[in-house]
């Protein structure tokens, strides 16, 4: 009488890596990456980043290490406000060749207060707010270092193209707004 038992499963033992790699593809790991990323938790955004503008901002090779540039995104709107720098560090959502290419949106998540000019090219930091004195760090996403924010500066998500640097979505709520892309 044979009395050995069989072997458990192992775990995951119908799914190869391959067919796993094949079947989940680049949409599953950019959805893990996404919601990785502090304020950006859901699948549905991720299928809400396709209804985003695309708009060029500028060329990678005419930026300057702590310059700023300004613009507006995702509309002209006053709120929409917007600073793209190149960091000179390596930062989250960063582009260029040296991952160091970001943008934000220049309204204080917690009441709106104005950022513009508040930008610390020394630190890789904006702030303080000019209301309550929130400060927030570019390389890691726009969270918040030190104030009365809970929240992190909403990012502009950025592609190059080439030497062309595209605004594509944002992560976050531009203060004052329940949906970015209806004011
Ligand atoms: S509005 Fe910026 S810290 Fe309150």
């Amino acid at each position: 009488m044979n009395t050995r038992q069989p072997d458990p499963p192992r775990p995951g033992a119908c799914l190869t890596r391959r067919s796993f790699l094949l079947h989940s593809g680049a949409a599953v790991t950019g959805t893990v990456l996404l919601c990785n990323i502090p304020g950006f938790e859901g699948i549905s955004l991720a299928a809400e980043l396709a209804s985003y503008p695309r708009k060029r901002l500028g060329r990678l090779s005419e930026l300057k290490d702590g310059e700023p540039v300004w613009f507006n995104y995702p509309d002209n709107s006053q709120n929409s406000g917007s600073m793209l720098v190149k960091l000179g560090v390596p930062a989250g959502g960063g582009i260029g060749p040296d991952q160091d290419v970001v943008a934000f949106n220049l309204l204080c998540p917690h009441m709106g207060g104005v950022l513009h000019g508040a930008y610390k090219a020394a630190d890789q930091v904006i702030g303080p707010c000019p209301f309550h004195q929130s400060c927030f760090d570019l390389t890691r996403h726009g969270m918040i270092i030190t104030g009365h924010a809970t929240e992190s500066l909403p990012q502009v998500l950025l592609e190059s193209e080439g030497d062309d640097i595209h605004a594509t979505g944002l992560i976050g709520l531009i203060y004052g707004h329940s949906d970015n892309l209806r004011p």
